[in-house]
């Protein structure tokens, strides 16, 4: 019975050590690293950093299949460990993993603990256009799927996995980051308890992001058909 932590990664060897090196001074934990064959050779990285940390495992993928396909394989893997939690955050260093403790406090009390931009004292360090995308999509989400939830899109989250199976029980619809709302949905069309903490994302230490104009486009029309097929 361990804690699991998800880290997905698409190049991202210039992040990976300094944020396992963090986790694993925060917590003690197992990190199941997701990597989708990147051409800069985080998948290596992270076979090489194993022999550093025995709780490091790595689930290489054949290639870039996407955010949504890489969450469902590695937390329906994690689940398969009889996890007491699962966790999961961005590599690239916008998620401080020092946060862990606290989210892992406030799932004792409820099923889904999101680590928050939009909750007071969550606040983002990064460019005005990215923040003004992100305002505007949670702005639009909390219209369509409800305002329970403050930051429908946040990649840092701590699951209860009674919850998380019942989740991911049937395949996501989403391909891309809009994963991210669509569990939260199906969370709470299971009666699940949400809670935000609140986060200070910075921006990623390196490295590029994979965000597109796709990723916006998928969010605003699955926004909209889970809507209506309440
Ligand atoms: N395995 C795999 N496959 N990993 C991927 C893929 C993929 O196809 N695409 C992205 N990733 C990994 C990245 O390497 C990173 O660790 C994480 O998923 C998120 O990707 P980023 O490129 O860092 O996204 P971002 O920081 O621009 O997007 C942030 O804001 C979004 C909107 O608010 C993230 O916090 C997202 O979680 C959030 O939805
Ligand atoms: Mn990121």
């Amino acid at each position: 019975m361990s804690i699991w932590i998800v880290v997905p990664t698409y190049n991202e060897a210039e992040n990976l050590e300094s944020l396992l090196q963090r986790i694993f001074s925060t917590i003690d934990a197992h990190v199941l690293v997701v990597d989708d064959a990147s051409p800069d050779g985080t998948g290596q990285l992270a076979e090489r950093l194993r022999h550093r940390w025995p709780q490091l495992d790595v689930l290489h993928r054949p290639g870039k299949a996407g955010l949504a396909s890489a969450y469902m394989d590695g937390l329906r893997l994690v689940l398969s460990r009889n996890p007491t939690a699962i966790v999961h955050l961005d590599a690239d260093g916008s998620h401080p993993p020092e946060l862990i403790p606290t989210m892992l406090d406030a799932l004792a009390t409820t099923d889904l603990v999101l680590a928050s931009r939009y909750v007071p004292g969550g606040t983002m360090g990064i460019s005005p256009h990215r923040r003004l995308i992100s305002a505007v999509g949670n702005w639009y989400i909390r219209g369509m799927l409800g305002t329970q939830i403050r930051d429908w899109s946040t990649g840092f989250k701590a699951w209860n996995p009674v919850l998380l199976a019942r989740v991911l029980a049937t395949d996501l619809r989403s391909q891309g980051y809009a994963c991210l709302m669509e569990m939260n949905w199906r969370a709470l069309q299971a009666d699940a308890t949400v809670a935000e903490i609140p986060l200070f994302f910075s921006e990623r230490r390196a490295g590029d992001s994979k965000f597109s104009l796709n990723i916006i486009w998928e969010d605003i029309r699955l926004a909209w058909q889970l809507r209506r097929s309440r």
